[in-house]
């Protein structure tokens, strides 16, 4: 590397450094740093030695130095890491501004609102010998809001939300990671928070590799315990795509189970309007063929779609129905076929398309689509039907 690669490249790492520092963030510029020294090791010993002394110098009690600008002294704020890989255990999300509220169904809604309302009451609860809501576990598919609904939380909780790492906890050496998520939860404990054990099936999943099967074990018993000894002063949040996979014993812990679920018809319009923002106009016309299309997806596979469509829009690239033709095209094929019958029957009396076009983007034939149409009744059902369970997500 020529020297002025090489000034470049250290450059580029103070100015992270800066930036990290500046923006408070201790955890990161820890994990940088310690990123630093493996990097330099070969080509600068010396520096990277007086980098790990540094990072293994304990913050002072009084609070990390970066963080008593802006914060009064908060004993014992210096987050825990992994002691090996010097991983942060903990992820912290602390005033963030305001978060969009997550589109929930009613009765989870209601849970959580209801949980909201006991912490804001806990004295009242506390006359009457009452503790509020300690703690739940999240459960739905991926991408329905689990994650979001924890920061969401904190948010209106007004608490820091501290999320696991278990990745961190866990590549600890071997007999460690038990002692990584004492540290992490007795950290968590000390103040006012939502602590997050996000994808806690991660631990469950683990069992296939060659892991050690009693060190995952005594990472389940830990978390047992500390479920168990969870103070009313913090919320213990757990979330899961895979509750087949969660010990039976950690379901009976937990306050409150709180099922998310995929999007019905009015969630998904709903959806798209948050999601279409400012293109929501230009959209508008569609949203019954786009609502029926998205039919048994996930909120972040209807924003992720959402989003290709408005950057194509954006660019000039597509016309918003070059866009819809395209996308219904693709999501046709996992219908079965009445459910292609009903797009069929859906597009001809929402669309200025030709029958032809409906046919080639449907596979149903122009005889069957004009019979079809001229049958509707108000009756006829309205959500697709899939092949089956199973089927595959076409790609596109
Ligand atoms: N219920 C929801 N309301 C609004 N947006 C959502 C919702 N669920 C998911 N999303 C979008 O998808 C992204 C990923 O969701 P996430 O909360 O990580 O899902 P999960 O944790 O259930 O897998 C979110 O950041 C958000 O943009
Ligand atoms: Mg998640």
């Amino acid at each position: 590397m020529s020297i002025l690669d090489e000034t470049n490249k250290i450059s580029s790492d103070l100015a992270q450094i800066v930036r990290l520092a500046l923006a408070e963030q201790t955890e990161d510029v820890r994990l940088y740093v310690a990123r630093l020294v493996r990097k330099y090791r070969t080509t600068d010993p010396e520096l990277a030695e007086q980098l790990d002394r540094y990072l293994r110098t304990k913050a002072p009690r009084s609070g990390a130095p970066l963080r008593r600008a802006t914060q009064p002294a908060q004993p014992g704020q210096a987050l825990p890491v992994d002691d090996e890989s010097r991983l942060s255990l903990l992820k912290v999300f602390k005033d963030v501004p305001d978060r969009e509220t997550p589109l929930l169904s009613q009765d989870v809604e209601e849970n959580l609102l209801q949980l909201i309302e006991e912490r804001r009451q806990s004295k009242r609860l506390a006359a009457s010998g009452l503790s509020p809501t300690r703690s739940a576990i999240f459960v739905g598919k991926p991408g329905v809001g689990k994650t979001l609904t924890a920061h969401w939380l904190a948010t209106r909780l007004k608490v820091p939300l501290y999320v696991l790492d278990l990745t961190a906890v866990m590549s600890s050496l071997l007999g460690r990671s038990g002692s990584n998520l004492r540290a992490a939860l007795d950290f968590a404990k000390r103040s006012p928070c939502v602590l997050l054990l996000d994808e806690i099936d991660a631990i469950a999943k683990r069992r296939s590799d060659d892991t050690d099967i009693g060190e995952l074990k005594r990472l389940v018993t830990v978390i047992l315990q500390e479920v168990d000894e969870w103070p009313a002063t913090g919320l213990l949040l757990a979330a899961t795509n895979h509750p087949e996979l969660i010990d039976p014993a950690l379901w009976r812990r937990f306050d409150l189970v709180v099922e998310f679920k995929l999007p019905d018809m009015m969630s998904i319009k709903a959806a798209l309007k948050q999601f279409l923002g400012p293109d929501f106009g230009l959209f508008g016309r569609w949203i019954d063929i786009l609502a029926f299309a998205f039919n048994g997806e996930s909120f972040s596979d209807i924003e992720r779609d959402i989003q290709r469509f408005r950057r194509a829009i954006a660019l000039g690239t597509a016309s918003d129905a070059d866009l819809i033709e395209e996308f219904v095209k693709s999501r046709a094929v996992a219908l079965d076929r009445q459910g292609r019958i009903d797009l069929a029957v859906l597009l001809a009396k929402q669309t200025r398309l030709s029958q032809h076009t409906i046919s080639d983007i449907t596979g149903v034939s122009r005889d069957t689509i004009r019979k079809y149409s001229a049958e509707q009744t108000p009756n006829t059902r309205k959500t697709p039907r899939r092949k089956s369970d199973q089927c595959a997500k076409p790609t596109f």
